[in-house]
């Protein structure tokens, strides 16, 4: 039996993180659940948390480095990415031209270093209006469609056919931590819904629209909301500039769409209550980026609306440029002081 700490499955992921913390998750056994709680193995007991023993898988074999399986030709070695994506099964890697003849190597040598990994593709990167990746198999069978865990959620998904980045994963938690019952929510830029799973088992929204352009993505999204039982999530298929003007005034609206995301925004603030808030990502020059939020009150305002910016920067992009997040509240009064 394993000392756990017994949480709900809502609060589960603060927990985790919480106890990470302080030192005390038990990273030998892996976390259980039963009845609607999760189980979180600790080293000791946790003040202020329910304890309780349970039975719990040991973790499989740590993640290896796969870098360390490969010989390649010297110079090529350092070449090699320290970091891939994985969505459930399904490893994805970058590689620079001169590694591609080893791509099949490199896949062999992933999935000896992880033992999650079903199979592996070389990424190409996303392309086109919706955002696929350009992938081709190097390693492992697929198919590349598959069920990717995020705090809890299962979010089918296939990234050959729609997209869905899992490295938002964090993002989405400090959303949907803010939305408060009741409220109305609109995704404009969807995928398979992630946001609005993660929204959903957080919150308890009235309503939360999940629209995208790709039709695939509606087929995931559906699937996604029977698994996490998100009954007020509405997968919509169509074009957010089209479908939104149809739909209720929103509490939150989601814009994840960073290379375009600022074009949608007079439509996304005519459709948002006074008192809500607009979340967008933006990829952007940093020193580009004081005189976009300038551009972007202004805007606002002569469309008369009164708002203010909370920022971050996400993460680099490239040498240059890098992913914002913007967070545009509208104020309740058109008197910034007020
Ligand atoms: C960067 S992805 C974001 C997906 C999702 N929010 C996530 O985090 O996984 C952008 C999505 O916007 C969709 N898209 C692009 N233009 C659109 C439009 N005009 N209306 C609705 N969806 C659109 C693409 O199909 C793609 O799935």
């Amino acid at each position: 039996m394993v000392r756990c700490v017994r949480v709900p499955k809502a609060e589960g992921e603060s927990a985790r993180a919480r106890i990470l913390e302080a030192g005390l998750l038990d990273t030998a056994h892996r976390i259980g659940s039963e009845d609607g709680f999760l189980l979180i193995p600790v080293t000791s007991d946790v003040e202020g948390m329910e304890m309780c023993e349970a039975e719990l898988r040991p973790q499989e074999r740590p993640v290896g480095d796969y870098r360390e399986l490969l010989t390649l030709p010297e110079g090529l070695s350092d070449m090699l990415p320290s970091s891939f994506d994985v969505v459930g099964d399904v490893g994805m890697i970058k590689l620079p031209d001169e590694l591609m003849p080893f791509r099949s190597d490199i896949g062999a040598a992933m999935m000896r270093a992880n033992h999650s990994l079903r199979c592996v593709f070389l990424d190409s990167g996303v392309k086109g209006e919706l955002r696929v990746r350009d992938l081709e198999l190097i390693a492992g069978e697929g198919p590349s469609e598959t069920v990717h865990r995020e705090f809890g959620a299962r979010m089918h998904t296939d990234p050959a056919v729609v997209y869905f980045n899992p490295r938002l994963a964090g993002e989405r938690h400090r959303i949907a931590s803010q939305v408060k019952e009741g409220e109305i929510v609109i995704d404009m830029f969807a995928g398979v819904a992630p946001f609005g799973v993660q929204i959903c088992r957080a919150a308890k929204p009235s309503a939360v629209y999940s629209i995208d352009l790709n039709p695939d993505t509606e087929r995931f999204a559906l699937m996604n909301r029977k698994d996490n039982r998100c009954d007020v999530l509405e997968p919509i298929t169509g074009d957010a500039t089209l479908v939104v003007p149809t739909l209720p005034m929103a509490d939150r609206i989601i814009m994840n769409l960073p290379q375009i995301a600022d074009r949608f925004l007079p439509l996304a603030l005519s459709h948002l209550k006074r008192g809500g808030t607009v979340h967008m990502y933006k990829i952007i020059e940093r020193d580009d980026f004081p005189k976009l939020c300038e551009e972007m009150a202004a805007m606002a305002a002569e469309d008369g609306h009164s708002i203010s910016l909370e920022t971050s920067e996400l993460k680099t992009y490239s040498p240059t440029m890098s992913v914002y997040s913007i967070d545009v509240h509208k104020l309740r009064s058109e008197h910034p002081l007020l």
